[in-house]
């Protein structure tokens, strides 16, 4: 019998009793208005919950599940280590078969000249190692002042103390007294609202670089440290950057001897049609963060990639600094790393990295032909398999709506009506895509039907059409 049928209540009211979730709004399950709702399985781009309702996957969990629900080669791999050896440390120099093979197979596929990965939990923890990584790197060159992290409006690194800080929305800051520490900021990589008018993408992208370089050099080179980016900015609002932007950005970086950390944990593995975002944009990283697809989420695990030069530092440090002492009880976790390679080989097999390239272009164009003359949409993008439609009240003035009108989680919940988990992010009214990277050009059709649908019911309610 379990405790909810003993003391005779539901696994909802367990729930909302119990369970602080994240990114809610808390008092939602207090006061009875929110229902949780409880998942229960999946198959490929589907979930179904506890009621037998299925939904097609439009952001594929929080764009980590890649291979797709229900593959229980991952489930097998898993068992299997557990079996064998369920956990190991990573500290002193122990290691476990698994993790050896992995480190040594995501090297060989990482992008730029990465040389060594340090694996965590989760994508926060990710980019504050690589962070503490660049901080030591500089500290062992003896730049002692050269700490200061570059971070973009609407950036999304994740919501722990550092990382949350990195994060550029400031619904991730005010409640929590961040960002703390030697955090800077520039402007996003988003033409559309970023741009002036008349002003064409590679002149954006050179305001955007004109403006990096008068930020360090204003605050001084030798006390900025590192950029962290997203080849694509992704819960800011999936914004592909501007043509000419990685480029331009890049220049000014080495210009100042300011290290580039590669924030790849949604691009990476394969989400827009290459195996990294680095290579979609010829970015050259000094460090990278990976997560999401390396595991599919099937459990989860992080990597901080580290490129050859920088370890090269890191290695004299062992005499100027001793101990590179930092490290999780779960950082290279054998059963992690069981299921990553089981979730990898899934992606080579299946060439997930050419279906999100092939069925991520017909994707691009279905939203395009579906949306572009929407009176309610004022910019249709995205890039592989990652896209957004955002939302305008008046599209000709480029008028954003009233955020008390919530016109994004209305959006997303007509949507849901119609059996489609499309995301509301956070920053505007946008509906995001991500969905896993098995989806077929079939069940795009379906994607993109069930939106118009949900779109159309909140522009009619809305006098739009
Ligand atoms: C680009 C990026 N970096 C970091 C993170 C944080 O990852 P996690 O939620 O696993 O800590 C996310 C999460 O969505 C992300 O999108």
């Amino acid at each position: 019998m379990t405790d909810a049928s003993a003391r005779n209540i539901s696994l909802e009211e367990m729930d909302r009793h119990a369970h602080l979730h994240p990114n809610s709004l808390v008092r939602d399950m207090t006061n009875g208005t929110v229902t949780p709702r409880i998942m229960h399985g999946g198959h490929g781009v589907f979930v179904a919950d506890d009621k037998g309702r299925r939904f097609l996957d439009g952001f594929g969990g929080l764009y980590c599940v890649n291979i797709g629900y229900g593959r229980t080669e991952v489930a097998d791999a898993i068992y299997e280590q557990a079996k064998q050896l369920a956990y190991y440390h990573c500290y002193a120099n122990n290691t476990s078969a698994p993790v050896a093979r992995l480190a040594d197979r995501v090297v060989a596929m990482a992008p730029g000249t990465m040389s060594k990965v340090y694996f965590g939990l989760g994508g926060s923890d990710g980019n504050e190692t690589c962070i503490k990584i660049a901080w030591h790197y500089q500290a062992v060159r003896g730049k002692t002042e050269k700490i200061k992290i570059i971070s973009r409006d609407r950036a999304y690194h994740g919501s722990g103390i550092i990382s949350g800080g990195l994060t550029g929305l400031p619904s991730y800051h005010t409640p929590f007294m961040l960002p703390v520490g030697p955090i800077l900021r520039t402007g996003a990589a988003h033409h559309y609202w970023g741009a002036e008018p008349g002003e064409s993408e590679t002149d954006f992208s050179v305001r955007r670089a004109r403006e990096l370089d008068d930020l360090i050099t204003r605050e001084g080179a030798d006390t900025v440290c590192a950029m962290i980016a997203e080849p694509v900015m992704g819960s800011g609002g999936i914004m592909p950057p501007p043509e000419g932007y990685w480029p331009a950005i890049q220049a000014v970086l080495k210009k100042h001897d300011v290290l580039l950390i590669v924030d790849e944990v949604v691009c990476g593995f394969g989400r827009l049609g290459t195996l990294f975002g680095c290579q979609y944009y010829g970015i050259d990283p000094d460090l990278v963060t990976i997560a999401k697809g390396l595991t599919s989420a099937y459990v989860p695990m992080s990597g901080s990639l580290v490129s050859q030069h920088v370890y090269d530092v890191m290695l004299h440090g062992s005499d100027t600094h001793g101990l590179f002492a930092h490290g999780f009880t779960y950082s290279g976790h054998p059963v992690s790393a069981a299921a990553a390679h089981a979730a990898l080989d899934i992606v080579e097999q299946e060439n997930l990295v050419d279906n999100a390239r092939t069925v991520g272009a017909y994707l691009q164009k279905r939203m395009h032909e579906t949306f572009d003359d929407h009176p309610m949409v004022g910019e249709v993008r995205g890039v592989g398999l990652l896209a957004a439609l955002e939302f305008v009240a008046d599209k000709a003035k480029k008028q954003r709506f009233e955020p008390a009108q919530k016109i994004g989680p209305k959006l997303a919940a007509a949507c849901l009506e119609e059996g489609l988990i499309a995301r509301a992010m956070a920053h505007g009214d946008i509906l995001g895509y991500a969905p896993p990277l098995v989806i077929t050009e079939p069940e795009v059709d379906e994607l993109v039907a069930r939106t118009q649908r949900g779109v159309d019911k909140v522009a009619t309610s809305l006098g739009y059409l």
